[in-house]
């Protein structure tokens, strides 16, 4: 530990926010993980090792993502008033699995999509759950229907036959994926002939004013953070859960018939406090900035906030979730 402190302390003459070592200190298991992820996704492996920090200290965006989704996966199902069981129904709603169909869930998180495609499908049918987080397994792997079974596997390589399943679901997993493309073209690979793929995405644009600031503050934090460089996904992924983007992202890979819906929630935290505990869990790079954050930068991170918020009035602490949903068919 007394070495570690000394490489950041070398590498960081001037720090200008505190953080916790001990929070940092919890990513290095997982990083060796999402190091070994990184071997399938082409993606650089990078800081398998603590001591790689002081040469080294940029995690790569599959670092973020598993780092982020295990520390998250007890609080998953309830963040944000249960936002993710309502967007999960709503997609099953949507995809109308019917008894003795066969299932793939794709990035099935904690399993709230898999779970109620299991009950519709019934024990004549059968559902497979596949994500690369391993905590949000084993949350999944707590309650397990008698015909599901949960898979460690990315979206982009499956390892099922051509035409092995009805119906896929893709539940807000798209916008995270290394190759969204990829796994798109996968999903349409494994269906039949006439079978459907459901998809989720968040819709970004439908932000409010009071997420548009403070995602900007976040990312002049990243931009000046005094020992990490975190990556952030480029601006094309923030438009997939665009209806016309997710649309024609669907009709390129073959689907057809492509059907759009959409959801609204949303809700009004009550001071900057709340408001960042919130955030927090709103992805991998406000997870790793807000997390890793000590008590003298959240004060100063709060204070900012407040002063931006009081600008808005009545739109203070103000955030939507926005979802589009899309139902494409295969030929
Ligand atoms: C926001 S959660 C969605 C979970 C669930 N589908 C739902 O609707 O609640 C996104 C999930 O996608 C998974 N994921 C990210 N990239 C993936 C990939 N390349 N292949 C499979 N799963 C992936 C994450 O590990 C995470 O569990």
């Amino acid at each position: 530990m007394a070495r570690l402190v000394a490489a950041f302390v070398a590498a960081v003459p001037r720090l200008r926010f505190d953080f916790h070592l001990a929070s940092l200190k919890g990513l290095f298991p997982q990083l060796r993980r999402a190091s070994i992820l990184a071997a399938w996704s082409g993606a650089e492996p990078r800081l398998a090792h603590a001591s790689d920090l002081s040469t080294n200290p940029a995690p790569n965006l599959l670092t973020q993502l598993v780092t982020f989704f295990d520390d998250f996966a007890p609080h998953y199902d309830e963040w944000a008033h249960g936002f993710h069981r309502k967007a999960a129904e709503r997609l099953v709603a949507l995809a109308h699995p019917t008894p003795g169909e066969h299932a793939l869930d794709v990035g099935c998180g904690t399993g709230l999509v898999t779970r109620a495609l299991a009950h519709n499908v019934g024990r004549r049918g059968s559902v497979v759950g596949v994500d690369v987080t391993p905590g949000m397994l084993e949350v999944a792997r707590q309650k397990t229907p008698a015909n599901v079974q949960y898979l460690y596997m990315p979206g982009e390589r499956l390892i099922f036959r051509d035409a092995a399943f009805d119906l896929v679901t893709m539940g807000l997993a798209l916008a995270y994926f290394v190759d969204a493309r990829a796994a798109l073209a996968e999903a349409h690979r494994v269906l039949r002939s006439g079978g459907r793929l459901a998809v989720s995405c968040q819709r970004r644009a439908l932000a409010t004013d009071a997420q548009e600031e403070f995602f900007e503050i976040l990312d002049r934090m990243r931009v000046d953070h005094p020992f990490m460089r975190l990556p952030r996904h480029d601006d094309e992924r923030g438009s997939l859960g665009e209806p016309e983007v997710l649309t024609r992202q669907l009709y390129e890979v073959g689907f057809d018939e492509v059907k759009i819906a959409t959801m609204v929630t949303g809700g009004r935290p009550k001071n900057a406090h709340e408001w960042v505990e919130l955030m927090k869990g709103a992805g991998p790079l406000p997870y790793s900035l807000l997390s890793t954050m000590g008590p003298a930068s959240r004060r100063r991170l709060e204070g900012e906030l407040d002063e931006v918020m009081g600008r808005l009035d009545e739109d203070a602490f103000r955030f939507h979730i926005a979802v589009t949903f899309a139902l494409g068919y295969r030929d």
